[in-house]
């Protein structure tokens, strides 16, 4: 959520499908398939019940140290997600940044007292929760070198957690990007739950894909045979000119634009403002928006049902849960675009039988509004319509 923090984050997203798809076509060739879980009752979709409507406590822990992305939370904030009808909440912590130095890595105090902080204030308000480890950069920009570092903080992050209460939930690895592929990914994750397993037997842990847990990577994902107590997650910003317009941290182009409204077209043409200079695949996608019927607009539903739909078939197709982990649009699109944007993509979770967390709960993508103390404008009626 920083400026500084992931340039990188948008590009697959932006890049649009067809090269994502003729690489995960190439991939999907070369390996054997994963096996297929013929159980609908799996301790996986047993678990998967107790994750269906969370939201992400982004911009806190995610953050390195002596940097502020401007959230803080406190027990009342608990209290709020609950009274507002969520489940669970995902803690993002860059864990990484807490460690001392090889072999051990050992992690402090100081990050465990933040993290159990709101870990243990979930659980009192009957919230479920999912703990990840967040841009952990230097791992996916060099894998290999790095792999020891992310299996000793799972070593000791599931150490911690083997006492706690099911109700609490693992996550691998949050938006893998670079060198940190599905493919190179995959037996690195094997071993990471191996070990997780030595402590925590029964606790579920979700696991994504590369390319920053896209949907168009599921192929390419090869989840140990032998585990069922694995959710998988996965990612979605679609359409993400409207739901990153004017944030920092994305692309010139997506971070120059301003006033694209959901869904298109709009009334009156977006001309980009002058002295704005866009890249081709932008004033495509602005010329399409400006003239296609809702339908096939690309700044309409269309552009998430698909993912969507293809992560429900996967799900069906492998027998494994599927957890939308990220989602949203920030704060730079008018509030009644990004009311409507949120219904939408709730409905079509809904007609799929997804569970959820929306990014996220009161910074940049806010949910709620701690100005007002109440819900940022029809934001509850998107994601609960029958409050
Ligand atoms: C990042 C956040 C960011 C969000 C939307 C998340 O994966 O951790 O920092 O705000 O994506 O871009």
């Amino acid at each position: 959520m920083h400026p500084a923090t992931k340039p990188t984050f948008l590009f697959a997203l932006v890049a649009g499908t067809c090269f994502v798809h003729t690489q995960t076509n190439l991939v999907r060739a070369a390996s054997p398939e994963m096996r297929r879980v013929a159980s609908r009752s799996t301790p996986a979709h047993q678990a998967a019940k107790k994750f269906l409507r969370g939201t992400n406590l982004g911009n806190y822990l995610e953050a390195p140290p002596g940097q502020d992305w401007g959230a803080r939370y406190s027990e009342q904030d608990f209290v709020h997600i609950k009274a507002e009808g969520f489940d669970h909440v995902r803690l993002p912590i860059a864990w990484h940044h807490y460690t001392g130095s090889a072999p051990d890595f050992k992690l402090s105090d100081d990050i465990f007292a933040k993290a159990d902080f709101l870990v243990t204030n979930a659980l009192k308000h009957g919230l479920n929760v999912i703990v990840n480890i967040q841009h952990f950069d230097e791992f996916t920009s060099n894998p290999l070198a790095f792999t020891n570092k992310f299996y000793a903080l799972w070593r000791q992050i599931a150490g911690h957690y083997a006492k706690f209460s099911d109700n609490v939930a693992l996550e691998l690895l949050n938006e893998p990007k670079d060198a940190a592929t599905t493919v190179v990914l995959n037996p690195i994750y094997a071993e990471a739950i191996r070990e997780i397993r030595k402590t925590n037997p029964r606790r579920v842990i979700f696991v994504g894909p590369g390319r920053w847990n896209q949907v168009s990577e599921l192929p390419n994902l090869r989840l140990p045979d032998n585990d069922e107590n694995l959710i998988v997650t996965v990612h979605c910003y679609d359409p993400f000119n409207f739901t990153h317009q004017g944030a920092t941290w994305t692309s010139s182009d997506v971070k120059s634009l301003k006033g694209i409204v959901f869904p298109g077209p709009p009334t009156t043409p977006f001309v980009p403002p002058d002295g704005v200079k866009l890249g081709r695949g932008t004033l495509d996608w602005l010329q399409r928006y400006n003239t296609l019927p809702t339908e096939q607009n690309p700044c309409g539903p269309l552009a998430f049902r698909r993912p969507l739909q293809q992560a429900k078939e996967w799900s069906d197709r492998y027998g494994r849960p599927v957890h939308v982990g990220e989602f949203g649009c920030y704060t730079g699109a008018d509030p009644a675009s990004r009311a409507r944007f949120y219904a939408e993509f709730h409905k079509a979770l809904d007609e799929f039988g997804l569970g959820w967390a929306m990014w996220d709960w009161k910074a940049g993508f806010r949910f709620w509004d701690d100005k007002t103390g109440e819900p940022a404008p029809g934001m509850r009626e998107a994601l609960f319509p029958n409050k």
